[in-house]
C-alpha cells in the first residue's frame, strides 16, 4: 500500500529555504489568506521548499510558474509531474545495483555514473536520473560546475539507504498536477513572458547569494555568474514586478558594505527589508553550521506577526 506523505523537495540543493519556510510564512501577502486565484511564480526555485510548502497550505492558489537555469533539475520537475513512474524505474534500477556494493565500489560506481552525467549523451530521462542519483550520493548533495560545465562534486557518505523515494516523488506528482504548473528552464527573466496581468501574483526570488565574505560556503550553480552586477539587474526586475502591480518577496544574504553597512538594504532603500536568521552551511568543506544572517525584502507591508495558515 502506498504511504500518504506531504509533498516536498525530491532533491538536497544549497541554498533551499526549508529552515526558513516559518520565518517566510509568517511575511506572505495578505492575498494568500484571502484571494482565490493566486499565481505563485519562482524564477530561481532549486529544489522547491517553499514552492511544495505552499502548494501544501495554500489552496488560494491556482497557477504556478518556476523555473531554473539547470536543465537536468528542470527536466526532474517535468518528469515528475508528468511521467514519475518512468523517473522511479531508473532510480530503482540505481537502488538495486548500488546497494549491493561495499563502499569502494559505490565511490567507483559514483565516478562512474559522474562520467556518464557528464558526457551529456544520454535522453533527457537518463540524463535527470543520472542528476538524481548524483545529488542522493555525492558531497552533501551540492551541485557545483567547473569552467567546462562538468559536474565535479566528490563523491560523499550519505546516511541514506535508497535514492529512490516513491512515495515522495508521487506526492511531487500529485500536487504539481493540482493546479495548473507551468515549468521553465532558462534565465529568470523568462518568467515575465508568462504572465498578463499582474495583480494577485506573488514572485519568490531566490537568487545564488552575494557571499557574505571570500571565505563563504561557494554555490556555484551553473557557469552564469551570479555577482554584484547580475544583483542590480535583479533589482530592476523586481522595480519592473513591482510597477506592474506585482507582489515580490526575494531573499538574499545579509552582506555588509565597507562602511558596515546593509548592501540590500541600500540597494532595496524604496522597499521593506527584514532580516532573518538560518542555519546554514558556512564552509566550503560543508561541515560547520551557524546561524547567519540573511534578509528577506518585500514590496508590501507584512503584518508584524506570524501566521499560521
Ligand atoms: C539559492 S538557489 C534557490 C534555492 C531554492 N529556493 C530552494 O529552496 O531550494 C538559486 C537557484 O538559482 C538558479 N539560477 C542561477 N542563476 C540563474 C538565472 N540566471 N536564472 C534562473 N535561475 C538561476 C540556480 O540553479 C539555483 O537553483
Amino acid at each position: 500500500m502506498t504511504k500518504i506523505i506531504r509533498a516536498k523537495p525530491f532533491i538536497k540543493w544549497a541554498g533551499g529555504k526549508g529552515a526558513l519556510l516559518g520565518q517566510i510564512n509568517g511575511m506572505l501577502p495578505h492575498v494568500f489568506f484571502t484571494n482565490k486565484d493566486v499565481t505563485y511564480v519562482e524564477p530561481f526555485v532549486g529544489g522547491g521548499a517553499l514552492l511544495f510548502y505552499v502548494l501544501n497550505h495554500f489552496p488560494t492558489i491556482k497557477r504556478v510558474i518556476i523555473n531554473d537555469i539547470n536543465e537536468d533539475l528542470i527536466a526532474c520537475y517535468k518528469i515528475i509531474k508528468e511521467e514519475p513512474k518512468s523517473l522511479i524505474g531508473v532510480l530503482n534500477g540505481f537502488d538495486n545495483i548500488f546497494w549491493d556494493l561495499d563502499q569502494e565500489e559505490k565511490k567507483r560506481y559514483y565516478y562512474l555514473i559522474r562520467g556518464k552525467y557528464n558526457q551529456r549523451n544520454s535522453n533527457v530521462l537518463q540524463q535527470a536520473a543520472m542528476f538524481y542519483f548524483l545529488n542522493h550520493t555525492c558531497f552533501n548533495g551540492l551541485y557545483r560546475v567547473n569552467s567546462n560545465s562538468d559536474f565535479n562534486v566528490p563523491f560523499g557518505k550519505n546516511s541514506i539507504n535508497r535514492i529512490c523515494n516513491p512515495d515522495l516523488i508521487m506526492a511531487d506528482h500529485t500536487i504539481l498536477n493540482k493546479v495548473n504548473v507551468t515549468i521553465l528552464c532558462g534565465s529568470y527573466q523568462q518568467v515575465l513572458r508568462h504572465i498578463r496581468k499582474f495583480n494577485k501574483v506573488f514572485f519568490y526570488l531566490d537568487p545564488p547569494y552575494l557571499p557574505i565574505s571570500v571565505t563563504s560556503y561557494f554555490k556555484q550553480y551553473s557557469n552564469s555568474p551570479f555577482e554584484k552586477e547580475e544583483q542590480v539587474e535583479l533589482k530592476y526586475f523586481c522595480d519592473i514586478i513591482s510597477n506592474k502591480g506585482g507582489l515580490f518577496m526575494l531573499s538574499n544574504s545579509d552582506c555588509r558594505t565597507e562602511d558596515g553597512a546593509s548592501y540590500f538594504e541600500q540597494l532595496y532603500s524604496e522597499y521593506y527589508c527584514h532580516h532573518v536568521s538560518a542555519k546554514r552551511f558556512i564552509n566550503a568543506h560543508g561541515d560547520r553550521r551557524a546561524s547567519t544572517s540573511e534578509v528577506l525584502i518585500c514590496n508590501y507591508k507584512n503584518k508584524s506577526f506570524f501566521r499560521n495558515p
